[in-house]
């Protein structure tokens, strides 16, 4: 019975030096199981109240255990640091040394900004195919075979059988899919990339746009001005901001929305080629013919439409000189945003 218990006690004792993280645990430990009034000086006090023939054997076993023990303890300690060096205490308000953040690229933020006060303005975002249909992407638009986009050298055909199927070059097919398939009232925003055959500092073969619609029974020239006004205040806070006249075929009429420069502020320069305005956004009111292309009534509607470059609004935002650098993912550039 009391052998039992000394082997009990020396198995514990051996588990918690074992585990001790410092040398005020060993201190207590020791205390705990060696001293005066505890654990095995306690049963060697009882001793005497054992049977004659059993004392001299638990006497041995007791002061080879307490042995043991000192020897544990002796041996933990000095795999322990020294008392004078505390364990480093840990301050979890500390920043950490160097955390390589991943950021979201210039583009899709952009993208995303651009979304953003549509959403606000009660546009509903959806996206299209970037493999689209020519007819889709120019009949359908009111742009006529010969018009000069069609050219090879502007479009990616990807069969060339009878030139069906293409790269979309721009986001317009995509109000064409979706009036196919809805009803007014809409009012849309279509983010996606597009594709042209162009590459220099200021054209890139794949780049973003941002396509909007919007179709009523009641919309004005006004209700357009408005929306892009507000728009284009919350990218460029307190910009100027005109309206001219243009051509686009899917239109009528169309404008190209220009903002004060916001290199030189409108006295001339490179970026704005000395006119002091800066090409923003293509825009219009929705040309009848489109209309008749998804089988709306032109005499039952009316709608506005426009379309803007990401990239080139993202240039013209932050002053970027070489279209580019958003695609070659080089960290140096891409960790400014
Ligand atoms: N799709 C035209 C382009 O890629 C941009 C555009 C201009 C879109 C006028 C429109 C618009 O919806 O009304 O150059």
């Amino acid at each position: 019975m009391t052998e039992d218990e000394i082997e009990e006690i020396k198995k514990k004792a051996i588990f918690e030096i074992a585990n001790a993280l410092n040398r005020k645990d060993l201190e207590e430990i020791k205390i705990e199981y060696l001293g005066r009034k505890k654990r095995l000086n306690e049963i060697i006090r009882r001793i005497k109240d054992l049977p004659i023939d059993k004392r001299p054997l638990i006497g041995q076993l007791a002061n080879k255990t307490k042995r043991e023990i000192e020897e544990q303890l002796k041996r933990r300690e000095k795999e322990l640091p020294p008392s004078r060096y505390k364990l480093p205490s840990i301050d979890v308000t500390m920043p950490p040394a160097h955390l390589p953040y991943g950021r979201i690229h210039p583009i899709t933020q952009m993208s995303n900004q651009i979304i953003d006060v549509f959403i606000r303005l009660g546009f509903e975002i959806v996206e299209g195919p970037e493999v689209e249909y020519s007819s889709y992407n120019f009949d359908a638009l009111n742009i006529l075979p010969d018009h000069p986009a069609r050219d090879m050298h502007d479009t990616f055909y990807i069969e060339d059988s009878e030139g069906e199927v293409l790269l979309r070059t721009h986001t317009s097919p995509v109000q064409i899919r979706i009036m196919k398939e809805h009803k007014p009232p809409l009012r849309i925003v279509v983010p996606g990339k597009v594709y042209r055959r162009d590459a220099d500092i200021s054209h890139s073969p794949m780049f973003h746009q941002v396509e909007g619609l919007l179709v009523d029974n009641e919309v004005s020239f006004a209700d357009l001005k408005g929306v892009l006004n507000a728009f284009l205040h919350e990218i460029f806070k307190g910009v100027e901001v005109r309206f001219r006249p243009s051509f686009f075929p899917f239109t009528e009429p169309s404008v190209e929305v220009d903002i004060r420069c916001t290199v030189c502020g409108g006295t001339g320069c490179r970026v704005c080629k000395g006119t002091g305005w800066l090409e923003i956004l293509g825009a219009g009111m929705v040309d009848p013919e489109v209309f008749k292309n998804v089988g709306y009534d032109p005499e039952d509607y009316l709608g506005f439409a426009f379309g803007l470059g990401v990239e080139r609004l993202c240039i013209l935002k932050h002053g970027i000189d070489d279209i580019r650098l958003f695609f070659e993912n080089d960290l140096r550039f891409l960790d400014q945003f």
